[in-house]
């Protein structure tokens, strides 16, 4: 087993953490899970809902051979790691690019991966047993779509399963999480809109590319999109 796996009752948000003991040397495979966090964070600084004792909130720490250019995979193979683990629970996961995991739109899982000099923090969010949501937020739960009380453990031990698998293939075998992705992408022949460096764009969505980017098709030509903000399907 490549991990070893810290628990803490109460952290500020596990990826704050675990990069204090990353900078203090811990290797890779440490994994650091919060009770409860205090200051979860999602991206673009927005805050994590993640009720105490309910939810999976964990990271885990790598410190990867392969070449920085190529750490942006990691979004990708940790949105597969986790829509393939939620599915021992349920059909069938989406995800949304570059690493939402939605089920029927709603959000389930949120990733938030940070890189520092040489280590790669891996942020998860998982929705397990909560039943009730802000009404802001456009999210379910594992336990709301099983109707039934779901183990955490087992869910995070299905989800590392596949992170030790998909994190090893952002060099050599990408194409096969790529397949993975591509299966479950829930932006594909969508018309989006997104920012992109203080531009607003729209266009649709034609697929992924071999690097991971998505493919949109914007003023009759398509475009690799490496990074956004938020892409939302327009309604
Ligand atoms: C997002 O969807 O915006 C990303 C959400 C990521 C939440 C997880 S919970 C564990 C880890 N610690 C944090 O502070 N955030 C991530």
């Amino acid at each position: 087993d490549p991990y070893r796996i810290l628990w803490r009752e109460k952290v500020t948000s596990t990826n704050d953490e675990i990069r204090i003991l990353a900078g203090q040397g811990m290797s890779e495979g440490l994994v650091l899970i919060g009770e409860e966090q205090t200051a979860g964070r999602g991206r673009r600084g927005a805050a994590w809902f993640s009720p105490k004792g309910e939810n999976l909130a964990f990271s885990v720490l790598l410190r990867p051979r392969a070449p920085k250019h190529l750490w942006s995979r990691f979004s990708l193979a940790t949105g597969l790691a986790v829509a393939e683990g939620l599915e021992r629970f349920l059909p069938m996961a989406a995800i949304k690019w570059p690493n939402d995991v939605l089920i029927d739109d709603r959000k389930i899982a949120g990733i938030l991966v940070e890189a520092g000099a040489d280590f790669v923090i891996i942020g998860i969010g998982i929705n397990v047993n909560p039943e009730k949501f802000p009404d802001e937020l456009l999210a379910t739960s594992l336990k709301k779509e099983c109707d039934r009380e779901i183990s955490r453990a087992e869910v995070l031990l299905e989800v590392l399963k596949r992170l030790a698998k998909y994190s090893g293939r952002i060099e050599s075998d990408f194409e096969e999480l790529l397949d993975g992705v591509r299966q479950r992408c829930a932006l594909t022949g969508k018309q989006v809109k997104f920012l992109q460096g203080g531009n607003h764009r729209s266009g649709r969505v034609k697929g992924i590319g071999s690097s991971g980017e998505l493919l949109v098709e914007l003023n009759g030509s398509i475009e690799g999109i490496i990074q956004a903000d938020e892409v939302r399907v327009c309604s």
